[in-house]
């Protein structure tokens, strides 16, 4: 540890100037941790240095000086400039710990910069480890208390938001009681990590309604003709296809009408789930099956020959993959969630699958998360970690995942379920769930207007834009109630190689 300075005067509580030493000014940067030793009082204090400057007492920019008419003045007082910066006190250390500081430290005072963890005793408690500070080495963990209170990681492309939140999965799962559900949405981030833990996004039974419409979708050229029938199809697919019956005695089977089977009184979501998922395990999900059935129901509700024709041919022609694909399905929501505590982690490969049916299937599971806490009235926790995230809790556009994540949010920590939110830009969260995060990992962002939404929900302590856009990958401030320094703090994320 070495001297690098002293405390000027004015110095203050939360924030002190100092003068550094000459032979000192190649040390420090800015965002340097360093101790400060009052000996006056036998107080240390630990700050971290802002606004690092330096200043010529003869060079003004706004006065005249003899140098602009004698350049070679420069160098002959090579040596009058001098270095001086702001500490902003982070605290005072006192039996290894940190504590709020109550005196500002005496002018005069010796500052020392710390180039090692060694160069300190500072207990920061318990937690998980995922960064240093990245001048000092000094690790600085993330408080497991955090989770519940949902995290976001943020930066453009490129700066290792993916590989931080593997760390933190990897820490969670090692040092907490915690489990861990994964959305990746590119497919590429987890999934190789965690191979053993995977499921396909495919394999998971989402609801009638999302199927009927991303249906509908893929054979869109005649949407607005097929909006009504696809539904209806695919409830009468449903309830008729397993029961071996010709399919037109199935449609007639109440009262010689198309509509009979709908007053069934065993008709209900639950069992037309179960039935949807029985007729997938089976394989019984076919095409031409149902472009069948589609031109049979079209007739009897009355359109036109050519409606219910096209209808047909367009299932079979456009809908032939989407439909086989359905047959892949294999697990219900609670299967996964199941998993989910089973295993610990699970990652779901939502890179398969249409963006809507990816904001379904994690609506899906938050839903089934919290219908587990109102039937067992116990915490969870879980962490659920959504990558791409902008994505998912946008405000609009991002139905119906992002009403269950602002839930999430909101309501999360009293019952143990956290999130973990990556994502590009932060202002395409809803404002509901920027204003329930409480720690963010931040680093280069896209724009300006970025950085004053984060400066809106997030103390940032000075820090600004131009100070961001030099971080390098894998360097990010950490600011928030996760952080036991409570300040921003320049870190640096531990190595997270490629897969094995
Ligand atoms: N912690 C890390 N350890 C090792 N390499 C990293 C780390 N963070 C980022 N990288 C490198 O940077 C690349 C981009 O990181 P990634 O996490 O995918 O960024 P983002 O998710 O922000 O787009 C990675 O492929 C890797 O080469
Ligand atoms: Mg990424």
């Amino acid at each position: 540890m070495q001297e690098v300075g002293v405390i000027a005067s004015n110095a203050r509580i939360s924030s002190t100037p100092m003068l550094i030493y000459k032979n000192a000014e190649h040390l420090v940067k800015e965002e340097s941790l360093v101790i400060v030793r009052d000996s006056k009082f036998g107080k240390v204090y630990l700050g971290v240095l802002r606004w690092l400057s330096k200043y010529d007492p003869l060079l003004t920019h706004t006065q005249r000086a003899a140098i602009i008419e004698r350049p070679e003045l420069a160098e002959e007082s090579i040596d009058l400039p001098f270095e001086a910066s702001y500490i902003r006190i982070l605290g005072e250390v006192v039996d290894g710990k940190l504590r709020p500081p109550s005196y500002p430290p005496t002018p005069r005072s010796k500052v020392y910069i710390i180039e090692s963890s060694e160069d300190i005793q500072l207990d920061l408690g318990y937690g998980l480890e995922v960064c240093i500070h990245k001048y000092s080495g000094l690790p600085i963990p993330i408080n497991p208390e955090a989770l519940r209170y949902h995290i976001a990681v943020v930066g453009t492309t490129g700066t290792g938001k993916s590989r931080l939140v593997k760390a933190i999965i990897d820490e969670v799962i090692a040092k907490t009681n915690w489990s861990v559900i994964v959305f990746d949405h590119t497919g590429m981030d987890y999934v190789r990590y965690y191979p053993s833990r995977v499921v396909n996004a495919e394999e998971i039974a989402v609801d009638i309604d999302t199927v009927s419409q991303s249906l509908a979708n893929s054979i869109s050229s005649i949407k607005e003709h097929i909006e009504n029938y696809m539904p209806i199809t695919l409830l009468y697919y449903t309830m008729c296809i397993d029961t071996k019956r010709e399919i037109k005695a199935c449609l007639n089977q109440n009262e010689n009408s198309i509509l009979g089977i709908l007053q069934t009184p065993t008709l209900n979501i639950d069992k037309i789930e179960e039935l949807m998922l029985s007729i997938s395990r089976k394989g019984l999900w076919n095409a031409d099956v149902l472009a069948q059935m589609a031109r049979l129901i079209a007739n009897a509700l009355g359109a036109r020959e050519a409606t219910s024709e096209k209808l047909s041919l367009y299932i079979k022609l456009y809908g032939r993959t989407h439909i086989d694909r359905l047959n892949k399905v294999t697990r219900k929501v609670a299967d996964i969630l199941d998993m989910v505590y089973r295993n610990r982690i699970t990652v779901i490969d939502l890179s398969i699958v249409e963006t809507e049916i990816r904001r379904v299937i994690v609506k899906g599971i938050l839903s089934k998360i919290w219908e587990v806490v109102v039937d067992s009235r116990e915490p969870q926790n879980i962490l659920v970690v959504i990558d791409e995230a902008h994505n998912y809790a946008c405000d609009k556009g991002c139905y119906p995942s992002n009403a269950m994540i602002e839930k999430t949010l909101r309501e999360g920590r009293k019952w143990g379920i956290g999130t973990l939110l990556a994502s590009q830009r932060i202002i395409d969260f809803s404002p509901d769930i920027r204003n329930n995060i409480n720690t963010v990992f931040f680093s280069k962002l896209q724009t300006p207007y970025d950085f004053q939404q984060l400066q809106n929900f997030i103390d940032l302590a000075g820090i600004g834009t131009e100070t961001l856009s030099l971080l390098e990958t894998r360097e990010f401030f950490f600011a928030g109630l996760g952080n036991p320094l409570r300040y921003p703090m320049l870190v640096q994320v531990k190595m997270v190689g490629e897969p094995n």
